[in-house]
């Protein structure tokens, strides 16, 4: 297989990852994708560092027996407990990972308050606090952290507009508007889906224009950055081209929220037996 033609290989806690897939589709349409979701084991924000850690380079060693040419880590928790141990393990295969966007959230917001939406575990983890404390010493605005328990775990059920998951995001985003913050970071992959319910919520009770920041158009670029510089971008649609899935949750629902978020279906492969040894599913197993 010539080097151009291997896949590159793209994994989240589940289906959070597509709101980066989708730009790199656009992005780079000739590439063969190998996309793993481990919905089997979501949400990792309320797990342990080392579980996070663990499954991370399990999924990766899985999706590197594809022969990925480049990883996409799609989920700031993995990328925050794990990307530092997976690119030790890897040093030759360029791997790009996502993280909170605090720095363009810093160069736009006027008000100088930045709120921030994560997970528990991204805003708990040692290299989230190194950037936070960083750019708060160097551009003086104030980022205010909000955990967000629950609110991946509705995306992972297909609620991006219920009731339920509204008042989750009045009740995660309005303590941000009270104190002052004009930018909102999306500091997890799930929560674009979540963009319109924000921006609803943001419309009723902001007193200012509010911007919403995510990472997923960065990481692209990084991306694309790293296969020139590796002389290993696809430039020409071949038959592998496209976006292959496997799954820890349900093979069948996975396809299903590839059509309704990316309106594609692409094969599904059902990784529950493979990966099953990790770490005990969630609760939440769908
Ligand atoms: N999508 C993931 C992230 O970007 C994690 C969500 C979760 O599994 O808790 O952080």
């Amino acid at each position: 297989m010539k080097q151009t033609d291997r896949p590159i290989g793209i994994f989240d806690s589940g289906i959070g990852g597509l709101s980066v897939l989708r730009h790199i589709r656009e992005q780079l349409p000739d590439e063969n994708l190998r996309y793993f979701a481990d919905s089997g084991f979501a949400p990792y924000g309320e797990k342990p560092e080392e579980v996070v850690i663990r499954r991370s380079m399990e999924i990766a060693h899985c999706l590197f027996t594809y022969n990925c040419k480049a990883l996409v880590v799609a989920c700031n928790t993995a990328t925050a407990a794990a990307v530092h141990l997976l690119r030790e393990k890897y040093p030759d295969i360029p791997i790009v990972g996502i993280e909170p966007g605090l720095k363009p959230a810093a160069a736009i917001t006027k008000s100088k308050t930045v709120g921030v939406l994560a997970t528990e575990r991204t805003l708990q983890s040692s290299k989230f606090r190194k950037l936070h404390q960083q750019l708060s010493e160097q551009t003086g605005v104030n980022f205010v952290m909000q955990a967000c328990p629950g609110l991946a775990d509705l995306v992972e059920k297909n609620e991006l507009h219920t009731t339920r998951t509204t008042e989750l995001v009045r009740r995660y985003t309005l303590p941000l508007l009270e104190q002052n913050a004009d930018t909102i970071v999306l500091g997890c992959t799930h929560y674009p889906f979540l963009q319109k319910t924000i921006e609803n919520t943001l419309l009723e009770s902001a007193a200012q224009p509010v911007q919403i920041i995510d990472t997923g158009v960065a990481v692209t670029r990084q991306l694309i950055r790293l296969l020139d510089v590796h002389h290993i971008r696809q430039m020409n649609a071949t038959a592998q081209s496209g976006v292959h899935a496997l799954t820890t949750g349900n093979a069948v629902l996975l396809a299903d929220q590839f059509e309704q978020l990316l309106h594609i279906r692409p094969d599904v492969a059902d990784m529950t037996r493979e990966m099953i040894t990790i770490a005990s599913p969630s609760p939440h197993r769908i």
